[in-house]
């Protein structure tokens, strides 16, 4: 990948002369879905694929970015003096926000840069080909020009600059596991203090496998903001008889009892997810701690009901696609995975059964669906790097 970059990097910007490159993963998210911005727990890991640059400092102010993902596009220019977030900007507005986050934080660029990037998460997949972006962008920034930041500083600026320059609403999940990620481990992650463990994720005799729906609703963006403020009027309904400070922090039991002070039905069943699904996720390591991954799986299943019917972000390609693959022996567990409507479904599936897997999905999703599924085994991949 490193020659493919720096290849066109000298085709569109003339020669490879101190350039250098680097990578930043996509992750996968195995549970604990939409808890990230309710304090609660979750388990993604990083992945082999993501998102790669081919960077070089300008002499005077300018940007040039150009991606092979976007040809089309071509060269986009703007200038490191008074970012903002420009329509005709396209997808530079995530590295600008990048840029615009590390100066708030008081790191200033001193020149500009000559950008090349190429990613092979498969678009709109839900898999974080954003997220990686970003943290690719502040992994060159620091090695460029000596930004004083940790990888964990890396997630917060990416995500503070997709909150407030792109207008995502997202919580941390994606930018920490793809800063913070291990090779063969998933991370156990604690969003209501960031205290995190790895969690070796090396199936004996099964296979994680990631089938994209090929789809992606429009609606995305916008019932993610709607559902994180359900969960916050949720909240602030729950703190008037509970000291909490996350739904987070509510055991099964604890919102059974409290959950009548929720004045609203549809609130009350995505407050539900949200701290069911976070003792799942820790139960679900627990689980797998002590080699239990038939309850490992269990769990996921229940994941997805719960994000189906009480959460509601599922979709008729996702729930198909899981259906589907509950229906076959092999599968230990099946779910939704990401922020939802559409994009890829996690599932672990023993070795011996990953060929009828790709197979009888692959052909049920056509017939029931009219579309094509694709099916990756992957691998769990290291944080960012210069290559
Ligand atoms: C998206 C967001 C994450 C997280 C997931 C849902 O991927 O970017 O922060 O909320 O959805 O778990």
């Amino acid at each position: 990948m490193k020659e493919t970059v720096l290849k066109k990097f000298e085709e569109i910007f003339g020669d490879t002369k101190d350039v250098n490159v680097y990578f930043a993963p996509g992750r996968v998210n195995m549970i604990g879905e939409h808890t990230d911005y309710n304090g609660g727990h979750v388990f993604p890991c990083a992945l082999t694929i993501g998102t790669y640059a081919a960077v070089r400092k300008r002499e005077d102010d300018k940007l040039r970015f150009y991606s092979m993902n976007f040809e089309k596009l071509g060269v986009i220019e703007s200038t490191i003096v008074n970012i903002k977030p420009e329509e005709e900007a396209d997808w530079t507005n995530y590295p600008k926000g990048v840029m615009w986050a590390f100066e708030k934080r008081g790191f200033k660029m001193t020149s500009g840069l000559d950008v090349v990037l190429y990613g092979n998460i498969p678009n709109g997949s839900g898999l974080s080909s954003s997220a990686s972006l970003e943290v690719l962008t502040g992994y060159y920034l620091r090695d460029l020009f000596g930004f004083d930041v940790t990888n964990i500083d890396l997630a917060l600026i990416g995500q503070y600059s997709e909150n407030n320059f792109n207008g995502m609403n997202c919580g941390i999940m994606d930018q920490f596991a793809s800063a913070m990620g291990k090779k063969d481990n998933a991370i156990f992650l604690n969003t209501a203090d960031l205290s995190y463990e790895y969690a070796p994720l090396v199936l004996d005799g099964a296979k994680i496998v990631v089938t994209n729906s090929n789809v992606k609703h429009k609606l995305v963006d916008s019932e993610y903001n709607v559902r994180r403020s359900e969960c916050e009027k949720a909240l602030e309904e729950l703190q008037t008889v509970i000291g909490i400070n996350g739904l987070g922090d509510l055991s099964e039991e604890q919102f059974e009892t409290y959950k009548t002070a929720i004045k609203d039905e549809v609130r009350v069943r995505r407050a539900k997810h949200a701290v069911y699904e976070n003792q799942r996720t820790i139960r679900a390591v627990e689980a797998l701690k002590n080699n239990d991954v038939a309850l490992f799986g269990e769990l996921m299943n229940a994941s997805h009901v719960s994000l189906r019917d009480d959460y509601q972000v599922s979709c008729e390609e996702i729930d198909v696609l899981v259906e589907e693959a509950w229906k076959i022996p092999g599968v230990i567990g099946s779910r939704i995975t990401g922020g939802g409507f559409g994009g890829c479904t996690v599932s672990i599936v023993k070795d011996e059964a990953v060929e009828e897997f790709k197979e009888k999905v692959g052909a049920a999703y056509k017939e029931r669906v009219g579309k094509t599924a694709d099916f990756y085994v992957v691998e769990i991949g290291d944080g960012p790097s210069k290559l």
